[in-house]
């Protein structure tokens, strides 16, 4: 019998009037790119994770990719993340001409070990993102500890945490980024493709919708991996108690 890898059906059977109801507003709204479903989305994925604001996009991909272009990440610099991620973490970071540093993952949970990131750090280093694999959260407090002392940003890798929590802090809201995917797959999946980089931080958020809006790119892959397609992100239906949205696209 062939077992789907996302089975959504039931979902959508539960939730279809409203999914409908909300697909049938926004085409009615007359916008169909960055409208005002996708700013409260974006508004209340922010009240959720208790930060100032979020950008949404089209892909958790994207949300870390507008995270560091926002830095002003270039050829030369060095990320340092994991290697036991999704490829979309190293090839954000690729795509930008910076070159990923990986430091190694703990036994017990297949978290960053934090303890090895200050023997990484160099002086071209600019970032720091901790990937929070599985719903769990990567050690926080020690790798803010080491960014401050050295002087570097953390950009979270949340697309596969959402919801999850560090110290009472739900991550997203800990580094100076949170990034967000809304892949179907995801423990908030969206109707399509979706991503968020959310930060309380006012610079780099209007750097986040510059970018969003003006796609900066500072090579030729970076062309490769944003198509000519049009991208929206709307807040269309409740999903449960926890995940209250459902984020789409559609390709014109
Ligand atoms: C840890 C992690 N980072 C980034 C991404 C990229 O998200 P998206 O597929 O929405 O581009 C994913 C999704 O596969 C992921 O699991």
């Amino acid at each position: 019998m062939p077992i789907n890898v996302w089975d959504y059906l039931r979902e959508y059977d539960e939730l279809r009037d409203e999914i409908l109801a909300a697909v049938d507003r926004v085409f009615r709204s007359g916008r169909l790119v960055l409208g005002q479903e996708g700013v409260k989305f974006e508004r209340e994925m922010a009240g959720y994770l208790g930060v100032a604001g979020g950008v949404g996009v089209n892909s958790g991909t994207d949300a870390i990719y507008i995270a560091l272009a926002s830095l002003g990440v270039k050829t030369g610099d060095e990320v340092i993340t994991v290697p036991n991620t999704a490829v979309p973490t190293v090839s954000a970071i690729r795509t930008l001409g910076a070159t990923p540093v990986l430091v190694d993952i703990r036994d017990e949970d297949f978290l960053m070990d934090v303890g090895q990131v200050e023997a990484a750090i160099t002086p071209r280093t600019k970032a720091i993102v901790p990937v929070h694999i599985y719903g769990q959260p990567a050690d926080m407090d020690p790798l803010l500890a080491v960014a401050r002392k050295h002087g570097l940003i953390v950009i979270e890798d949340a697309c596969q945490a959402h919801g999850a929590e560090y110290k009472g802090h739900r991550v997203g809201s800990l580094g100076e980024f949170g990034c967000f995917s809304f892949y179907p797959g995801k423990n908030l999946g969206a109707c399509g493709e979706g991503g968020m980089v959310v930060t309380s931080n006012p610079k780099h958020a209007s750097a986040s919708q510059r970018s969003r809006r003006e796609a900066p790119r500072s090579d030729n892959t970076a062309a490769a991996m944003h198509p000519s397609q049009t991208w929206i992100v709307h807040t269309i239906a409740g999903v449960s108690e926890k995940a209250a949205w459902i984020v789409f696209r559609l390709q014109a």
